[in-house]
């Protein structure tokens, strides 16, 4: 298979970006399919630390970026990242970034009502990013979103700013918060345009040139499926599709294209943000997989829940997202305790299940059944061979392999890119 998606498997956060990068290095184009700058990729390339939120990070690596038409794209945002990376002598240039012309934009009334959703929610809040991305990709699907191919039409763009500002400012009054005004936005967009116009194409027609080319393809999820909006722990999700499938949608390329679908698991489970977590650890242990894991958000900086592995979920986003291999990251963090746990079922209502029930009060009420598994004494951190690795780890990880349905490619122990054992090369299958 020619082509590469990496998607998250549990929450997101799953060292994706480590992934990306070792990948990137393989691959011609590095494709962002869809979300926008609420994912966070830190990459560690010689002494510079690259913090990528909506550029492919193919970039780093000098391979042709694309932001797919699934994308949601804060021009400002945009913008300000790339002048962040130039100043670290990264070549971002309309050569090496192309934008789909038919990507929504992201306008700031879409943070400003995020926040302000979030604020009247209260209790029940989501915890999302407060980017925007929600409300950007509901007025894709309610048309009215203002797409990057309309920077070039005034016209369009003052229409669509009435039609807009109709809409966010009645519900912005109605949430108590500050509305919009039509003339500043209308100047900040035709302000913005002859900056990001040079990168925008139909990114499709450059895709479908290379994969007849044999050009090899690596599409960049975000998130993770089960934040996905259809499969993901709803309404604790994000608003885009996050699962495979997404890849092909989310650049205009037939979904043969995708090749081997990599998921990206850690061997224990985070979750920022709010909603259902039935493995989430309140004790010493949590604390300690937080600590060793540096567990903090890369966009928010926000603390992490972790908690045990959680097989039934990881075997969910398998099906769903279309999984063919697994990288299994931060085995390292497991290191040293006496007992591990997995999450192998469910207790729900007095049934068992094998898989998180849809409903958000069924899903709430979902209680782990686990396994427990001996742990190791020695060190995994930095092994580069199965040899390398405790016989319990080595266990671990087939315990996992087997519960979850799927191989594992890859077995990541440790923060620098060579810290990783690699079964099977996923461009190669
Ligand atoms: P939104 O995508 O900002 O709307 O946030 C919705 C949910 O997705 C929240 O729980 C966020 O914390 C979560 N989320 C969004 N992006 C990421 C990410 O890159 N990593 C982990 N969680 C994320």
């Amino acid at each position: 298979m020619a082509n590469v998606a990496v998607i998250g498997a549990q929450w997101g956060d799953e060292g994706k970006g480590k992934v990306v990068d070792w990948l990137a290095s393989r691959a011609d184009i590095v494709v962002r399919f869809q979300g926008g700058h609420n994912a966070g990729h830190t990459l560690v390339v010689g002494n510079q630390t690259y913090k990528l939120s909506l550029l492919p990070s193919g970039l780093v690596r000098g391979k042709l970026g694309i932001i797919g038409n699934g994308v949601v794209v804060d021009p400002e945002a945009l913008l300000a990242e790339i002048a962040r990376v130039r100043t670290q002598g990264l070549s971002v240039t309309p050569e090496t970034l192309r934008l789909a012309d038919n990507a929504t934009l992201i306008l700031p009334l879409h943070s400003a009502i995020d926040r302000a959703r979030e604020t009247a929610r209260g209790d029940r809040k989501i915890g999302t990013t407060g980017r925007g991305i929600g409300p950007a990709y509901e007025d894709k699907v309610g048309r009215r979103a203002i797409r990057v191919c309309d920077l070039a039409e005034p016209e369009t763009l003052s229409e669509k700013l009435d039609e807009l500002l109709l809409h966010h400012n009645t519900l912005l009054a109605g949430l108590g918060a500050e509305t919009f005004e039509k003339q500043a936005l209308l100047d900040d967009l035709l302000r913005l345009a002859p900056q990001i116009l040079p990168y925008a194409e139909p990114v499709w027609e450059r895709l479908d040139e290379a994969r007849r080319a044999g050009r090899r393809i690596l599409f960049e999820g975000a998130q993770a499926v089960m934040l996905d909006n259809d499969h993901g722990t709803y309404p604790f999700v994000t608003s885009s599709n996050t699962v495979a499938a997404t890849a092909a949608s989310g650049s205009g390329i037939g979904p043969s294209a995708i090749g081997f679908v990599l998921g990206i698991a850690k061997a224990y489970t985070t979750r920022v943000g709010s909603g259902p977590f039935p493995t989430e650890l309140h004790d010493a242990t949590g604390q300690l997989l937080g600590e060793r894991g540096r567990e903090f958000g890369t966009v928010t900086g926000r603390k992490r829940r972790c908690g045990w592995f959680d097989a039934c979920m990881v075997r969910q986003a398998v099906k769903t997202g279309g999984i063919h291999g697994l990288v299994l990251t931060k085995l390292d963090v497991l290191d040293g305790l006496p007992e591990l746990n997995i999450c192998v079922g469910y207790q729900v209502g007095g049934e068992t299940l094998r898989h998180l029930p849809a409903g958000q009060r069924a899903q709430a009420a979902a209680t782990p059944i686990y396994e427990t598994m001996q742990g190791w004494s020695g060190t995994s951190g930095g092994a580069r061979s199965w040899a390398e690795l405790p016989a319990q780890a080595i266990k671990y990880v087939r315990r996992i392999e087997e519960l979850v349905e799927a191989p594992i490619t890859v077995v990541s122990t440790g923060p620098e890119r060579d810290d990783t054992i690699m079964v099977r090369d996923p461009f190669e299958d």
